[in-house]
């Protein structure tokens, strides 16, 4: 099982589903706009955005963590377990939602930016969002204890020198069995909107911040047309 894979497991246990439906509101508006026929959902988790846009548009889900990819296709959705320079096809629109982009090294996120370049039609949008500082150093950083029936999750997360290590220790116990014990640690990544313009082939046409845990700005919107 990999980091990932962690997280997708203690993702239901996080409290981020309310905040995530109004940054799926933000996707559809900027999508509705453009009116694309196919949408590319980039790191699609457990694909509650896929669904939505699936209802819309011809979407197809991707992602790395091989748990959320079973959790999204159990909801009978066209996702698949794999890295996009490893898709052949090109999209109207690609989306990478929910700090996707923080995920990535700075190397890594020029790479992926040029791949997501590649699989866009021309005229072709690619939306992302980030974390702002304030979403790293005062949102996301800290510590959180969830004991439930069965399942005991701490999670603790500090921002240094522009990552965030987020360490995870997670108890779970399944009917007539032993207590089992995971542990990661999860790098995220701050990114300047300065730096990712410079890093990408596709011209920013739209930003904008906006508050999803907090009453400051937390993450940014970024709209790139190729
Ligand atoms: C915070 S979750 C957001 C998931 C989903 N977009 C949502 O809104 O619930 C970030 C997701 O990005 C995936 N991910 C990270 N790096 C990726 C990459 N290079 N390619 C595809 N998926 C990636 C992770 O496995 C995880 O499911």
């Amino acid at each position: 099982m990999t980091n990932l894979d962690l997280y997708a497991r203690i993702e239901p246990m996080i409290g981020f589903y309310e905040a995530y439906e109004k940054l799926y509101e933000v996707y559809l508006q900027i999508l509705e706009s453009y009116a694309p026929g196919s949408v590319l959902d980039v790191g699609c988790g457990n694909g509650k955005l896929l669904a939505e846009l699936s209802q819309k548009y011809h979407a197809t889900g991707i992602d790395i963590s091989r748990e959320m990819v079973d959790i999204a296709k159990a909801k009978g959705l066209d996702a698949r377990h794999c890295y996009l320079h490893e898709l052949d096809a090109s999209y109207d629109a690609v989306l990478a939602v929910a700090d996707v982009l923080n995920y990535m090294p700075k190397e890594t996120m020029a790479t992926f930016l040029e791949d997501v370049a590649k699989h866009l039609v021309k005229g072709g949008i690619f939306v992302c969002d980030v974390n702002t500082l304030h979403g790293f150093e005062d949102v996301a950083s800290g510590s959180l204890i969830v004991d439930e029936e069965e399942k005991f999750l701490a999670i603790d997360a500090e921002f240094e020198e522009n990552i965030l290590h987020t360490e995870i220790t997670f108890f779970e116990k399944k009917a007539g069995e032993c207590y089992t014990k995971e542990q990661g640690t999860i790098a995220q990544y701050y990114h300047a909107l300065s730096e990712i313009v410079s890093l990408s082939p596709m011209k920013m046409i739209k930003n904008f911040d906006i508050s999803l845990f907090s009453m400051e700005s937390d993450k940014t919107i970024l709209v790139f047309q190729k």
